[in-house]
């Protein structure tokens, strides 16, 4: 491949890197702000990994449950994170929620009601009240239309199909991104006053994920890691219980816990529901780690189905309430023959979501590098160890809220510095050393190898020896990437997952050095050698970038709620699961 001759420069004044529900609602915000900015996505537009939040976005809107209020949904939030969330970015995301959510419906959001008009709320696991808002089981889709629409109302500008590789820091600063167009297969370069990324998580990187193979590769921390920013908490990764086991391309697809929400009972292919053994109060809509791990062991000890799930059923429930309730389910059970009305659906624990990721100041989206911003699941400390459902959707507005008017505030006080050309020449080599390298390991295979022993080894239950062999492993990886078959240009999916793998190693390695570190049990951090929770542990971790490629890991202490959030945890509200029988 020859070097690159012509770089395209486009000049906005905030750069957003990621076209889902964060990246969208902050452009929002910038927009009617009378703010400049631009979209980018890997994708085309409108198509995002949101669309894949299927069952529902949470406010204490106290619509069937009117004692529910914010203090209390922080207290769920805080509870099921195990005192490792950043405490205040728990606060404002359970205050301002109510009225994202009302502003959505204003919107034109087409929530689920009640008999007398109001949005509707469904049970979600782990949280004491009917909390978390609907349309049928296609929630994420239904707020990427409305944000989409919203967004094309204000005219915001948004460019598809286009990878961003390297962030551009110019005296601790950042003022804009390098990448390329995945059509024409050119570099672009990207002149900014801010930037803010909200390019999603990172569950790609194990074997079975709810992701897409092509989306969640890491790219959000690896950028902001490369670019000087330490990421948080990497070890906590959200093994969500119910991924499809077949068709095998389907493998890991989400089945919504709106499923176990409206009632769906989980039983082991011995026909025993099992849950009653491991949370009789709460049962299958125990918080998500309790449930992936009891279906873990069920299936260790021998009472899987054949191909290592067990059986989700929802058949006890009306046919008209399921075609209600849950009719994308109903549709893609139905393509392979699974009547869902009639007959249980077969599934298994799929990597689902990020937990940890890049630190930020959430009152204002900050990162440690001046001018860089981070909102939705690519950031850390919302969740803590172990997020709510129905949680992740809902963070996308407030944040992508808080981070655009900051920056609306905020922006005319920093000076604008020039693209700094030299530092762009010096990304756009490494693009072009990438498209040019040749050895006998395809990006493909080294995917694979990651996926592999990230799920062998930083899966569901993990050890010291089990995190050891899979770093071993990885460092291997890392090695024989650097003689990577790619030889072709930047408009092949060959080329795409080169970058693609790129992303996978760095932020693999924080993963399972956080692993490492935490030598306890926390909620979806699950160490058999640690299996308890250790108060001393109440801190977060910090995988901090040396600059030299390496890193270095530093340990803090975990915020604390306030006054109200710690009254509303005293008063121990839980799920009263037996409503639901
Ligand atoms: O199961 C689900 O519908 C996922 C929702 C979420 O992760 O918030």
């Amino acid at each position: 491949m020859s070097a690159s001759t012509s770089t395209e420069t486009v000049k906005t004044d905030v750069l957003i890197i990621g076209a889902g529900a964060a990246g969208l609602r902050a452009s929002i915000e910038l927009a009617e702000h009378g703010v400049d900015c631009l979209v980018l996505g890997k994708r085309a537009h409108g198509d995002a990994h949101t669309i894949w939040a299927a069952g529902g976005i949470n406010a204490s809107l106290g619509s069937l449950d009117p004692e529910d209020r914010w203090e209390i949904h922080a207290a769920d939030t805080l509870n099921e994170g195990h005192f490792v969330n950043d405490a205040t970015a728990v606060e404002l995301l359970c205050q301002q929620a109510p009225e994202r959510i009302r502003e959505l419906d204003a919107w034109g959001m087409d929530f689920n009601r009640t008999d007398d008009g109001k949005i509707n709320q469904r049970y979600f696991g782990a949280q004491s009240f009917r909390r978390t808002c609907f349309v049928g089981d296609r929630t994420g889709k239904a707020l990427m239309e409305t944000l989409v629409q919203k967004a094309m109302d204000l005219n915001v500008p948004y460019r598809q199909n286009l990878y961003i590789t390297d962030l551009v820091v110019e005296d601790g600063r950042a003022v804009g991104a390098v990448g390329f167009d995945m059509d024409a297969g050119t570099p672009v370069a990207f002149d900014a006053d801010a930037v803010i990324i909200a390019a999603g998580g990172h569950t790609s990187l194990f074997r079975r994920s709810s992701s897409r193979p092509d989306e969640n590769t890491g790219d959000a921390q690896a950028l902001a890691f490369r670019a000087g920013v330490p990421l948080r908490d990497m070890e906590f990764v959200q093994f969500h219980p119910t991924g499809k086991v077949r068709p095998e391309d389907e493998a890991g697809h989400l089945v919504t816990e709106a499923v176990r929400g409206e009632g769906g009972r989980l039983y082991n292919a011995e026909g025993e529901r099992f849950m009653e053994r491991y949370s009789p109060n709460q049962m299958e809509l125990d918080a998500r780690d309790v449930v992936a791990r009891a279906i873990e062991q069920e299936v260790r000890e021998g009472r899987g189905t054949e191909d290592d799930g067990v059986l989700l059923d929802i058949s006890h429930r009306d046919d008209a309430y399921i075609h209600e309730r849950l009719p994308r389910m109903v549709e893609e059970f139905a393509e392979h023959g699974v009547d869902i009305t009639k007959e249980p659906m077969e599934v298994a624990p799929t990597a689902h979501y990020a937990m940890g990721g890049i630190e930020v100041s959430f009152e204002t989206g900050q990162t440690e590098v001046d001018g860089l911003y981070a909102v939705g699941e690519c950031t850390a400390g919302v969740h803590g160890a172990n997020r709510l459902g129905g949680n992740s959707l809902v963070e996308t507005i407030v944040f992508g809220q808080v981070t655009g008017q900051h920056i609306a505030e905020t922006l005319h006080t920093r000076p604008s510095t020039p693209l700094p050309e030299a530092r762009v020449r010096e990304h756009i080599a490494v693009q072009d050393a990438l498209a040019a390298s040749s050895g006998p390991h395809t990006p493909e295979a080294l995917m694979t190898r990651i996926r592999t022993l990230m799920w062998e080894h930083a899966g569901i239950l993990r050890n010291e020896d089990s995190l050891l062999t899979g770093l071993q492993q990885l460092q291997q990886v890392q090695a024989d990437a650097k003689d990577m078959d790619v030889q072709a240009d930047r408009t092949t999916l060959r080329y795409e997952n080169a970058q693609n793998v790129r992303c996978m190693l760095t932020t693999a390695e924080t993963i399972l050095r956080g692993a490492l570190e935490r030598t306890e049990s926390r909620g979806a951090h699950a160490r058999t050698d640690y299996p308890e929770k250790d108060p001393a542990w109440q801190q977060n971790i910090r995988c901090i970038p040396t600059g030299d490629g390496r890193m270095q890991v530093d340990i803090q202490p975990a915020d604390t709620p306030s006054a109200s959030v710690q009254r509303a945890i005293d008063e121990e509200h839980e799920l009263d699961y037996h409503h639901l029988e």
